[in-house]
C-alpha cells in the first residue's frame, strides 16, 4: 500500500448521520491536541502494544534519513493506555492528513478508567504500508531516533514528550522507556 493514505482513508469509513464520534489516540495525538474536540477521557484498548516502527518521512524525519514514530502492533492480553476524544467527524479531514504516512482508522472497542466502555477509532500503520520499518533492538532504535530530525521537529522531542505524556498517564511501555533510556544515555 502506498504511504499517503488520505484517499484509502477518505473511503474508507462513512460518516453519513453521525454527529460526534470518538477517537483513540496512543501517540503524538495525546500530547498534540491541535484539533477542537467535545469531551477527552484516559481510555485503554486491549490486544495492542505500542512500537516504534514506523518510518516518519514527512514530520520527524525526512526521505533520506527517515525518523521512527509509533503503530501498534497485535498482541493478545496486551493493554495500551492513550487518551480518547469525542470529536466531529470533520476533525477527520484534518487528521487523515496530519497522519497521511501510512496510517489507517480502524474501528476499535476502548474502555475508560471508570470500567465502561464504547467503540472508536484509531489510526494504525499496518506492516504492508510503504513507510513500515518494523522491528529493531530498542538501542538501535534510540540510535535512529537520535539523529532523525524533519518538518515537525527533532525525533527524539516527539519520544521524550510521548514518554513524558505516557507517565502522566500511567501507562507501562517497556518499549517506549527503553527506548528512552538508550537515547537519554547516549546523551551523556
Ligand atoms: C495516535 O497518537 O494515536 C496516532 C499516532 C500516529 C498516527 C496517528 C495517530
Amino acid at each position: 500500500m502506498s504511504a499517503n493514505t488520505i484517499e484509502h482513508n477518505r473511503n474508507r469509513f462513512s460518516f453519513e448521520g453521525i454527529d460526534a464520534i470518538w477517537l483513540f489516540g496512543y501517540g503524538s495525538l495525546i500530547y498534540k491536541v491541535d484539533f477542537p474536540f467535545l469531551e477527552k477521557r484516559p481510555a485503554s484498548i486491549t490486544g495492542w502494544a505500542r512500537r516504534f516502527w514506523q518510518g516518519s518521512h514527512d514530520h520527524r524525519g525526512t526521505p533520506e534519513a527517515p525518523g521512527r514514530v509509533v503503530t501498534l502492533v497485535e498482541q493478545p492480553d496486551s493493554v495500551c493506555k492513550g487518551m480518547a476524544y469525542r470529536v466531529s467527524p470533520s476533525v477527520f479531514e484534518y487528521l487523515d492528513v496530519r497522519e497521511k504516512n501510512g496510517y489507517l482508522r480502524f474501528a476499535t472497542r476502548m474502555t475508560f478508567d471508570d470500567g465502561s466502555h464504547a467503540e472508536g477509532l484509531v489510526y494504525i500503520a499496518t506492516e504492508d504500508n510503504e513507510a513500515f520499518l518494523g522491528e529493531m533492538p530498542e538501542q538501535d532504535i534510540a540510535r535512529q531516533i537520535a539523529s532523525a530530525s524533519g518538518p515537525s521537529g527533532p525525533n527524539s522531542e516527539y519520544l521524550l514528550r510521548l514518554a513524558e505524556s505516557l507517565r502522566i498517564l500511567g501507562d507501562e511501555c517497556p518499549h517506549t522507556f527503553l527506548i528512552e533510556e538508550h537515547l537519554t544515555a547516549s546523551d551523556k
